[in-house]
């Protein structure tokens, strides 16, 4: 039993400078853990609402302050003295102050917050590393360690749109963490220097640390990836590959894919996408079709089987009740889990087994506003994540997932994840 003693919480700002919540919980045993809460910018909409202050002389109406009040004194004076067995006892109290099915009352924010804290100081109080303690949430040991998938080139909302799809990644085949990071480093460095030679860009980098030169389409973005891993004298496809987060629903508008100057059907979208993936060394497609387009989903699934990942993060918004019809239609065969989309640590990891259930993989996410907190890396270890996306390997808040990764790999000697080779 973890009694709650004190629970506070402070409006600090995110790698974006808007405003995040910190919720900080101190277990009347003694145990004081906090974390922050990261927050999206491609969002889906059927994601838990992160509740905004809305003043327009503040933050443009980002403020928290409203959050952090209600962690304060909603949240706290309810928790206050109260023991709770478990993380998902307390998260069953937080749904029930709240009462609303998409978390408006107190705020995605503020419920994570104290989730994600409650869960740190437990882990503190156990006197455990908290990737033992989130695999222990879940009734499971750390397997492996994920295979890194890293942002290279960005778009869309990420980057002002100067190409539609938001993300063109890297995963290295190397069979550590340490080794894939000093691969990952070489193949940014011959981007940069690309991007110099051909588009005559500095090395402008988008939200997440990608490097963003004005594509004149997609596939140059994708071309321009390969080239780069050539020139850090690595194989393509073999000690590098790529993983694309399409972003789709931030271009689709009246049943059409706007892509690259056309107007695509959704069977023009596939034909497109099965080209990238039969030319370019693809092993994973992220949000492939809109969040909406549930009808096409199967189809994009059947046509990427059996070659490379077919990843549902903006459709599924890691929402349990999403991701069954998902399964029960054969649309995806990934998980893309970030945590904040549902808002507590407990309906995520109702998230992850279901897909877990259905035979898929998973990838533990970050968001493109984050902190330097690292309690992301943990989790995906934790949950023998099979991919870990968090961004690009610059910028501190992207970083401190990386060093913390490195961290356990030291302290723990585990694998790597065979997916989708290893190159050793
Ligand atoms: P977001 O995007 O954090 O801005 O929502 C990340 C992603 O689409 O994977
Ligand atoms: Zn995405």
């Amino acid at each position: 039993m973890s009694t709650i003693g004190a629970l506070h919480a402070t409006e600090i700002l995110d790698s974006r400078g808007r405003p995040t919540v910190k919720v900080s919980c101190t277990l009347a045993g003694g145990a004081h853990a906090a974390v922050s809460v990261p927050s999206g910018a491609s969002t889906g909409r059927a994601e838990a609402r992160e509740l905004r202050d809305g003043d327009p002389a503040r933050y443009g109406g980002l403020g928290c302050r409203k959050a952090v009040a209600n962690v304060e004194t909603t949240i706290a004076t309810a928790l206050r003295g109260r023991a709770f067995a478990e993380q998902p006892a307390l998260d069953r109290a937080l749904l029930e102050l709240d009462g609303t099915a998409d978390k408006s009352r107190l705020g995605a924010n503020a419920m994570l917050g104290v989730s994600l804290a409650f869960a740190r100081a437990q882990a503190c109080e156990r006197g455990l590393p908290l990737y033992r303690h989130f695999a222990d949430l879940i009734g499971t040991q750390p397997l492996h360690l994920p295979r890194l998938t890293v942002n290279l080139f960005s778009g869309g909302k990420h980057a002002g749109g100067q190409v539609a799809i938001q993300d063109v990644l890297l995963v290295p085949g190397a069979a550590t963490i340490d080794d894939g990071l000093a691969a990952l480093y070489a193949v940014y460095q011959a981007a940069a220097a690309l991007s110099a030679e051909r588009y005559h860009a500095r090395a402008l980098t988008a939200d997440e640390g990608g490097l963003a030169p004005p594509f004149e389409d997609a596939q140059a973005m994708l071309a321009t990836a390969v080239d780069a891993i050539a020139r850090a004298g690595l194989r393509p496809g073999v000690e590098m590959s790529l993983a694309l987060d399409v972003a789709s629903s931030h271009f689709y508008r009246e049943s059409r894919y706007e892509l690259d100057g056309n107007a695509l059907s959704a069977g023009e979208m596939i034909a497109r996408i099965e080209d990238w993936v039969r030319r370019f060394p693809i092993v994973s497609v992220e949000d492939g079709l809109a969040e909406d387009d549930w009808e096409h989903w199967p189809e994009l699934h059947g046509a990427l089987h059996g070659r490379a990942l077919t990843l549902g993060d903006d459709l599924l918004c890691t929402n349990p009740a999403r991701i069954r019809r998902a399964v029960a239609e054969n649309c995806a065969d990934a998980l893309l889990l970030k945590v904040n989309q549902i808002g507590t640590l407990s309906e995520a990891a109702d998230a992850y087994a279901l897909a877990r259930a259905a035979g898929w993989r998973v990838t533990v996410s970050a968001r493109s506003g984050e902190t330097e907190d690292d309690w992301l890396a943990d989790l995906a270890v934790g949950w023998s994540a099979d991919q870990i996306k968090v961004g690009s390997i610059t910028h501190s808040e992207r970083l401190a997932k990386y060093n913390r990764l490195l961290e356990i790999e030291r302290e723990t000697r585990l694998p790597t994840v065979a997916w989708p080779s290893v190159v050793t």
